[in-house]
């Protein structure tokens, strides 16, 4: 198929991706910002202002490529142990751009969502994210899940107290518990399963982000700190899960 124009203009991995056959949910950790800052001579609040930056690029990449479903890991329910200040940019960060999609999310067809307990965060902050997810119902489009005061351990306690809390109401019935079930429980009700999931950063390690959810997830790793992370890298992600044997627990046929 010929390249529409912004697929053109990141060429080289492009080349290499079939469009057609892209995963519907990509998951993204975003790792490596501290280690960008540092290496130049910044304080890390600095490596997490690029990395939101890149966050702007690559979402909007793949809303344009008409990707389902974006998910983000953006604050984890450990990252609240470090220095105050940390926390308090990216809380910035994320409140800036919970203003900016207000006001953009409707002319875009663009849904945002955020994942975790929010009950922590500052009351704005929870307002912003309750207009957000109103305005979300009322649209079809690309949906962004971020993850925010997120652990997947957390998420799947929740889920399970949930379910008690039914079977309790008498709205539910141990026995006829599934999986499917239970994952109405789950932060992504109703989202399908990521197919993929990227770290950038140089880590291997999934560091408690949806262990349900990517149980038949292809990871993709590169050693790019987040904040360097291209369109161009996105496509190098693509083609690895492109060339992927994808048999859940089955044989080829
Ligand atoms: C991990 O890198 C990154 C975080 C804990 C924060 C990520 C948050 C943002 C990019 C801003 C969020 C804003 C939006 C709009 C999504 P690290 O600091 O642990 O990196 P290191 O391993 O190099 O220290």
């Amino acid at each position: 198929m010929a390249l529409p124009f912004f697929r053109k203009r990141h060429s080289a991995a492009a080349g290499q991706v079939d469009f057609d056959h892209l995963p519907r949910h990509v998951a993204i950790i975003l790792d490596g910002n501290g280690r960008w800052a540092r290496r130049r001579g910044l304080p890390r609040t600095a490596g997490h202002k690029a990395g939101a930056e890149t966050f702007r690029t690559i979402a909007t990449y793949c809303r344009d490529i008409g990707l389902d479903y974006l998910t983000v890991y953006a604050f984890s329910t450990e990252n609240w142990r470090r220095p105050e200040e940390e926390v308090s940019t990216i809380m910035d960060l994320l409140k800036r751009y919970m203003l900016e999609a207000l006001d953009t999310m409707e002319r875009d067809n663009v849904r945002l969502r955020f994942m975790g307990d929010i009950s922590a965060l500052s009351g704005e902050l929870q307002e912003l994210a309750r207009r957000c997810d109103e305005i979300s119902g009322r649209l079809t489009g690309c949906q962004c899940n971020i993850c925010i005061n997120y652990g997947g351990r957390a998420e799947l306690v929740h889920a399970a107290q949930d379910f008690a809390r039914a079977c309790l109401a008498g709205t539910a019935r141990p026995e006829e518990l599934t999986e499917e079930t239970f994952e109405s429980y789950l932060y992504s009700a109703g989202i399908p399963s990521p197919e993929l999931l990227i770290r950038p950063g140089g880590e291997q390690r999934l560091s408690n982000f949806l262990l349900w959810q990517c149980a038949y997830a292809e990871f993709y790793y590169t050693d790019v700190l987040w904040p360097d992370f291209t369109v161009e890298d996105l496509h190098r992600a693509f083609a690895a899960y492109q060339s992927r044997d994808r048999r859940f627990g089955g044989i080829k046929r």
